[in-house]
């Protein structure tokens, strides 16, 4: 290890239309109430369809402008851009080839980085390990995704969940031991969980048929009781497990940014480590369950409101299909 990788500057940006639970109950049988004892949601963002301002890259563009100027770097400074999706643009080609086209971050090579709802988590210690390692200077991760365009609309046990969001982080190289960097990294994936959140078709697996999207195979699903059980479970092992080897005491850590699944979840996870609930930034109230856009929009929010002062310890923290998940422990 020859060099730190550290945060430099943060971005995010969500549509404008904003779905809120009472029109929800208009949609599915559910009502405000319910959504918001059960899940802590009040409202949700939501992209447009079809509109090219409102797609994946749109997003994921505006919250990069937003990291780089706060970094205060050009587009053709980046050497890497790690886009975390789900919800890609296009198949071919990456999400995060559209995202160097529209920033003209000619210097860049970009890559799309699947791992779900932990996806930012997964691209940040990418980008750690090629700063660390020499091989990058500056990196873009981005945590963008659309998931309304594979919600099952009359699903009520998961379309209450989710809204569209991104978020943004500009990494950059930084001497070794630098105060203020990414002190570690933990990453898991548990392949035999597949079942838990999964979409059938429209992968190279099965074709989406005319039967296939009469029965809504294209569209994700969820087996909640399982996830819940499995999300409070594996935050809770994954926060622990880099606090520990870190040497860290949970009085030390500033902030939690958990993946922000919804408030039950969160609480429970706070609740078993032991943490105090004014350590955890939410911001699921107002946006839901973004996919890999939950840390970074949460993080830039709290550094953008002053809540998140220079030199804190924050601990972020995520979930996801796949299963995947993990931790990265930094100092801002
Ligand atoms: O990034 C992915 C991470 N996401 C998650 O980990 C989400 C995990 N899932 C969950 O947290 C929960 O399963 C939900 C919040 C989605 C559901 O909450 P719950 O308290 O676990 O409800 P439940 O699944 O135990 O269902 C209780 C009842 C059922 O009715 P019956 O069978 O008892 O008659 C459901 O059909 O609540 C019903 N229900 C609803 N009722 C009104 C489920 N969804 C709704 C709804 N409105 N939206």
């Amino acid at each position: 290890m020859a060099w730190s990788a550290r945060i430099t500057g943060t971005g995010s940006a969500f549509p404008s239309t904003i779905l809120r639970n009472e029109d929800l109950s208009r949609m599915v049988d559910t009502s405000n109430e319910w959504i918001q004892t059960r899940t802590g949601i009040l409202e949700r963002r939501i992209a447009r369809t079809g509109d090219p301002e409102e797609s994946n890259s749109s997003f994921g563009y505006l919250a990069a402008q937003q990291a780089l100027q706060m970094a205060g770097k050009k587009p053709e400074d980046l050497n890497q851009i790690i886009y975390a999706t789900c919800t890609p643009d296009t198949l071919l080609p990456s999400t995060a080839c559209w995202l160097q086209k529209k920033l003209g971050a000619k210097n860049a090579w970009a890559v799309d980085l699947n791992a779900a709802c932990s996806g930012f988590v997964f691209g940040l210690a990418t980008a750690h390990a090629f700063i660390q390692s020499g091989q990058a200077k500056t990196s873009l991760v981005v945590g963008s995704d659309l998931l309304s365009a594979f919600t099952n609309w009359t699903d009520r046990s998961s379309c209450i969940l989710f809204g569209d969001g991104a978020g943004a982080a500009i990494v950059e190289q930084a001497d070794l031991h630098h105060p203020h960097c990414i002190l570690d990294t933990n990453l898991r994936s548990d392949g035999d969980q597949w079942d838990l959140f999964h979409i059938v078709a429209g992968g190279s697996n099965q074709e989406v048929t005319p039967e296939a999207y009469s029965q809504n195979l294209h569209k994700m699903q969820m087996k909640g009781k399982e996830m819940f059980k499995s999300a409070v479970r594996t935050l809770s092992e994954a926060a622990l497990e880099i606090l520990k080897k870190n040497k860290i005491s949970l009085k030390e850590l500033d902030w939690f940014i958990p993946h922000q699944a919804h408030l039950r979840i969160l609480e429970a996870v706070a609740e078993r480590i032991q943490l105090p609930r004014d350590k955890v930034l939410t911001n699921l109230e107002r946006y839901g369950n973004t996919t890999s856009a939950t840390v970074p929009s949460v993080l830039d929010e709290n550094i953008r409101n002053g809540k998140i002062r220079s030199g804190d310890l924050i601990l972020l923290n995520v979930f996801g299909a796949g299963l995947t998940s993990g931790s990265v422990l930094m100092r801002w």
